[in-house]
């Protein structure tokens, strides 16, 4: 059975919700998400969502980020399906553990769905995600060269994968 939610000292219960439209969160932009420019080609990427939630000692639930996920196909056989996920919590809820939880919980809830490999890629220089992702046991694959272009130009970026048992 796949965790739904996590207690984290100091912190709350962090619990990851879907969500059938993007929620819009406050303050979660960053130098990580600036596209500059979107391919009219990408609408038809089909995203699932997620909200990151956090009830606090007081019973107070906060929406604290978003989680993605996209399909990669490695062949057109069922199991050759992937999830590549994503995420962004707001600027004052980062640092404190929320990122790793909330990407472990959404590895679980897509391993539970039918899903073996779980992929996340993160900016080289991005070493919170690494952080989170390592954290969240996510096991780290390799450099992928020139895969990302954002506002200031191509990046090269790390593939992680997660795995049932990981
Ligand atoms: C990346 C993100 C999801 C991580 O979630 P988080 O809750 O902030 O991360 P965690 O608290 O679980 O872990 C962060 C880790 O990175 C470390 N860290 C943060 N900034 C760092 C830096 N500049 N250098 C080194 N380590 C850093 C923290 O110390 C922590 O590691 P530790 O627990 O081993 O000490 C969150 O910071 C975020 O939303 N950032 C902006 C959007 C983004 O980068 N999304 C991912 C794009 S691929």
């Amino acid at each position: 059975m796949s965790l739904t939610e996590v207690a984290l000292p100091g912190v709350g219960v962090v619990s990851i919700t879907e969500v059938s439209e993007k929620v819009e969160i406050p303050d979660t932009g960053s130098i990580w998400d600036d596209w500059g420019e979107y391919d009219p080609a990408a609408k038809d990427m089909q995203l699932r969502r997620w909200v990151v939630q956090v009830r606090d000692a007081a019973g107070e639930t906060h929406l604290v980020g978003d989680l993605s996920a996209h399909s990669v196909w490695y062949g057109p056989s069922p199991g050759s399906r992937c999830m590549n996920i994503g995420i962004a919590l707001s600027a004052s809820w980062r640092g404190k553990g929320i990122g790793a939880v909330a990407q472990r919980l959404l590895a679980e809830t897509l391993h539970a769905d039918g899903i073996v490999r779980v992929e996340a890629s993160t900016d080289v220089d991005n070493i919170a995600e690494q952080r989170a992702l390592a954290k969240a046991g996510f096991v780290l694959e390799g450099v992928i060269r020139g895969a990302q272009v954002r506002a200031d130009g191509r990046h090269d970026i790390q593939g992680w994968s997660h795995l049932p048992g990981d």
